[in-house]
């Protein structure tokens, strides 16, 4: 597994390969690396001759009163896992590399990034794009791969593909639980014991809420009970809603068909996101 640091030589080996004719699959992550990332990886090992992961904490997607510098970093651990899980090659771009002095340009998204989390964290989809952006030129991949954990990023990053006609394919990978049915991420390590126990508890009352609106319960009073009873075992829901899968707009009442349940809830300081599908029968 090689570990690159160096822009010209991640460009070198993008040549190389470009002549050799070798797919390559991309997985971007900002480090802390747990078993969902380790499946994106597995992910784009089936789909590809050759695997890169770049590990970046992205300055340009943390806000103001969000504190990048606590953000676990492992470098060792993560490139243990990295070499163990088969990934062949690790972008890790000092911050200059990414964001050298003058840089001007980002990428704006309006549409999918404008709700939910564009409207709690506000910049928050501009760093993402841009940063994807880059690192799919950087790297020149073929595929890139990405949790449905962070179901609203996914289709950011794929409208920014789309209105950008950029050659890279995006793949949607299912959320990867723990055996308690928490959707695993990076956050989860900021938990304190009792908040750790109480955190399956999303996933669960999404699950039935899921259930009851499938079996044609009306989603409104079905959202609230679950909202309700999540404030009462100690979270603060922040929201719980149903949308249109790929624009995130509004699921019409009485629709028929697949819509997105998202959450957010907090427990203490740590927002915990998660997201399911949901089959209306109309
Ligand atoms: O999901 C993440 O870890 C980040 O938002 C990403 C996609 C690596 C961009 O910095």
């Amino acid at each position: 597994m090689k570990v690159v640091r160096d822009l010209a030589e991640l460009q070198g080996i993008r040549r190389l390969r470009r002549a050799s004719g070798r797919s390559l699959g991309f997985v971007p992550t900002m480090g802390a690396l747990h078993r969902g990332h380790l499946e994106l990886v597995a992910e784009a090992r089936r789909r590809t001759d050759e695997v890169a992961v770049s590990i970046f904490v992205n300055p340009l997607q943390f806000g103001p009163g969000e504190d990048l510098s606590r953000y676990p970093r492992d470098e060792a651990g993560d490139l243990a896992k990295l070499r163990g899980a088969g990934c062949d090659l690790v972008w890790m771009p000092p911050v200059e590399a990414m964001y050298p002095p003058g840089a001007a340009t980002v990428i704006e998204v309006a549409g999918p990034a404008e709700g939910f989390e564009g409207a709690a964290r506000p910049g928050h989809f501009r760093g993402v794009a841009t940063v994807c952006t880059k690192l799919f030129h950087q790297t020149g991949a073929d595929v890139a791969v990405f949790g449905e954990k962070d179901w609203q990023q996914l289709q950011v990053v794929r409208r920014v593909v789309a209105d950008l006609d950029m050659a890279v394919g995006i793949v949607g990978h299912p959320t990867v639980r723990e055996a308690d049915g928490l959707a695993c991420s990076s956050r989860n390590l900021r938990l304190s014991p009792a908040e750790r126990a109480l955190a399956p508890q999303l996933a669960q009352e999404m699950r039935a809420a899921v259930e009851r609106m499938a079996g044609g319960a009306t989603p409104g009073p079905v959202l609230a009970a679950a909202e309700a009873r999540l404030g009462a075992a100690g979270f603060a829901p922040e929201y719980l809603v149903l949308v249109e899968p790929e624009t995130l707009r509004p699921w019409q009442l009485g629709r028929a068909g697949e819509a997105r349940l998202l959450a957010v809830a907090r427990l203490g300081d740590v927002r915990l996101l998660d997201n399911m599908a949901v089959r209306l029968p109309g």
